[in-house]
C-alpha cells in the first residue's frame, strides 16, 4: 500500500504559501516544523505540475538530523542541487557554489588547494592585522554600525588573501554590483514568476549593466596578473596556475566566476556571523567575561595568532553558538532527486522532488537544543557536542558540496573576536529593534549600532 504524503500546508492552482514565505521566510519555515513535524510537504499547485512536467510535483523540507544526512553525504549523488536562480547564475556562473557535477567536481579539485590550510596559517596574520589596523581607527566613546565595519573588514581580508591588495576603487567598484545583484537575486527568490533577465525593465537594466562593470572589474585583475611576471603567492595565482586531471588550466571565464564566488560566499557571510557574535555578547557580560579571562590566560597582552586557534577554547564555542543561533546561510539551495529513494525516517522520495533543508530550523530544535533562543557557548563543550547527532548542527552544509572557506571562516571568527574584544567593548545603543533579515544570507536588520568603550591597556 502507498504510503501516505507528508503533511504541509495546500496548494491549488498556485502555490500561494510561497506568499507567506517570502512574507517572512524564518517564520514561515519555523512555523511549517512546529506544525507539520520533520518532514513537511511544499506543494507546488497545478502550476508546479506544468513547469515539472509531473502530477504533485513538490518540495520537501526535512528537519531530521538522519535524513538531512542521507540526503547531503550517503546517498548524495542522488540529489543534485538546483534552485539557483536567474540571477544568481549571472553572478556567479559556473563557479564553485552554482555549478552541478560534473563541472562541479573539475572545479573543486582545483580551487579547493588554493584555499587550503597551507596558506590559512599565512592568512591568520592577514586577519589580525586588518582587525588590529581597524579597531586602531575606533575612538573611545565613538558611535558605529558594527554591522558595517565587519562587513568593510572581512572584505578587505578577503581581497587581501585573493589578490595580495588592499580593498580600493576596483573593490568599490565591484561591491556596488554585487549589492545589486543580491538584491535581484532576492527579489526573484521570492516571486513566483521571473521576468527573464531580457526584458529591459529598469531593474534588469540596472542589473545588466552593474554585471558587465563587475565582469570588467575581475577581467582586468586576471589580465593583470596573467602579465605579472613576478606573481605573489595569493589565492589569484594559485588559481591561474591550477590545472585539472588533463593538465588544462582555467580559462578566464572559469577564473571570473570562481573569483566572484569566492568574493561573495567568502565574506559576506563571515561578516554578518560576526556582527551577530558582537550583537549577542553585548547583551550577555558573563560570556563577554569568560571571553576576556580566557584572552588574558592564553595571550596575556599578546595580539593572537593562528598558533593559539586550538587554545581559544571558549572563544571558538562563542563562534559556533553565534552559528547556531544565527546561520548566516539559513537556507540552502534544494536539491532535486534524480531516482526514486526512501529516507532514514521512512518518507517515500519520488524522483524529481526537491529536498529543502534550513539549518536555522535545525538549529532552533529544542529536542537537541534545549531553550533555544538563549545564547548559551557551554552548548559547545565537547561532552554536550558528542550527544547530539550528527547534523543537528551543519552552518557549513555537508557531502562534496561543503564550504570550502569552512577552516578560513572559523579562523576569521575567533581571531577577530578575540582582537577586537581585547581593545573595546560594545554597549549596544537603545532604541534598536534587531531581527533577522533573511536575503542571500541572514543579515541583522535594520543594522547594528554599538558604542565603544576602549580597555586600558
Ligand atoms: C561563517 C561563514 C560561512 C558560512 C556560514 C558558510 C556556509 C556555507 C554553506 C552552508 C555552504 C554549502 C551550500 C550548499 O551546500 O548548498 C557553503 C558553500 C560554499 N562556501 Fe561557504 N560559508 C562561509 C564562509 C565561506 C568562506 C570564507 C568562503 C571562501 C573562502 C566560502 C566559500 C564557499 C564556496 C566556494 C562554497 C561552494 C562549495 C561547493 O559547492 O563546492 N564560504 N558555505
Amino acid at each position: 500500500m502507498a504510503r501516505p504524503l507528508p503533511p504541509g500546508p495546500s496548494a491549488h492552482v498556485l502555490p500561494t504559501w510561497l506568499n507567506d514565505y517570502a512574507r517572512d521566510p524564518l517564520r514561515f519555515l519555523m512555523h511549517c516544523a512546529s506544525t507539520y513535524g520533520d518532514v513537511v510537504r511544499l506543494p507546488y499547485g497545478i502550476l508546479g505540475d506544468i513547469i515539472k512536467w509531473k502530477r504533485g510535483a513538490s518540495g520537501y523540507l526535512i528537519n531530521d538530523p538522519q535524513d538531512i544526512k542521507h540526503v547531503l553525504v550517503t546517498n548524495q549523488r542522488n540529489y543534485e542541487k538546483e534552485g539557483m536562480v536567474p540571477a544568481e547564475k549571472r553572478i556567479f556562473g559556473q563557479g564553485l557554489l552554482t555549478s552541478i557535477e560534473p563541472v562541479h567536481r573539475r572545479q573543486r579539485r582545483m580551487v579547493q588547494p588554493a584555499v587550503h590550510h597551507q596558506q590559512i596559517q599565512a592568512w591568520g596574520e592577514i586577519i589580525v592585522r586588518k582587525a588590529s589596523e581597524r579597531v586602531g581607527r575606533w575612538k573611545d566613546g565613538a558611535t558605529i554600525d558594527i554591522a558595517q565595519e565587519m562587513t568593510q573588514l572581512t572584505l578587505d581580508v578577503i581581497w587581501n588573501i585573493l589578490f595580495s591588495a588592499d580593498v580600493g576603487e576596483r573593490a568599490s567598484e565591484l561591491m556596488h554590483g554585487v549589492t545589486l545583484g543580491s538584491h535581484h537575486i532576492v527579489d526573484q527568490y521570492h516571486s513566483v514568476f521571473t521576468i527573464p533577465d531580457i526584458v529591459p525593465t529598469t531593474k534588469n537594466r540596472a542589473f545588466r549593466r552593474a554585471m558587465a562593470k563587475l565582469d570588467e572589474t575581475i577581467y582586468d585583475l586576471i589580465r593583470e596578473r596573467r602579465a605579472t611576471p613576478q606573481r605573489p603567492r595569493d589565492v589569484l595565482s594559485a588559481l591561474i596556475e591550477a590545472h585539472d586531471d588533463e593538465g588544462n588550466p582555467m580559462n578566464d571565464s572559469q577564473l571570473r566566476d570562481e573569483i566572484v564566488t569566492l568574493i561573495l560566499a567568502g565574506h559576506e557571510t563571515t561578516a554578518n556571523a560576526l556582527s551577530w557574535g558582537w550583537y549577542l555578547l553585548s547583551q550577555a557580560p558573563d560570556v563577554e567575561s569568560t571571553l576576556l579571562d580566557e584572552l588574558h590566560t592564553v595571550l596575556g597582552s599578546q595580539r593572537p595568532a593562528y598558533e593559539d586557534l586550538s587554545t581559544l577554547q571558549h572563544t571558538e564555542r562563542v563562534w559556533s553558538e553565534t552559528l547556531r543561533l544565527y546561520p548566516p546561510a539559513y537556507i540552502m539551495h534544494y536539491r532535486s532527486a534524480l531516482h526514486d529513494d526512501t529516507l532514514p525516517s521512512g518518507t517515500t522520495i519520488s524522483r524529481g522532488t526537491d529536498i529543502m533543508i534550513s539549518p536555522y530550523v535545525v538549529h532552533h530544535d529544542a529536542r537537541r537544543f534545549p531553550n533555544p533562543e538563549q545564547f548559551d557557548p557551554e552548548r559547545f563543550l565537547l561532552s554536550h557536542k558528542e550527544q547530539r547527532p550528527q547534523f543537528s548542527y551543519f552552518p557549513f552544509g555537508g557531502g562534496s558540496r561543503t564550504c570550502i572557506g569552512e577552516a578560513l571562516a572559523r579562523m576569521e571568527g575567533i581571531l577577530i573576536l578575540a582582537t577586537i574584544i581585547q581593545c573595546v567593548s560594545m554597549t549596544l545603543m537603545p532604541h534598536q529593534t534587531i531581527v533577522p533579515e533573511p536575503l542571500v544570507t541572514l543579515r541583522p536588520k535594520p543594522s547594528i549600532v554599538v558604542k565603544l568603550n576602549r580597555r586600558t591597556p
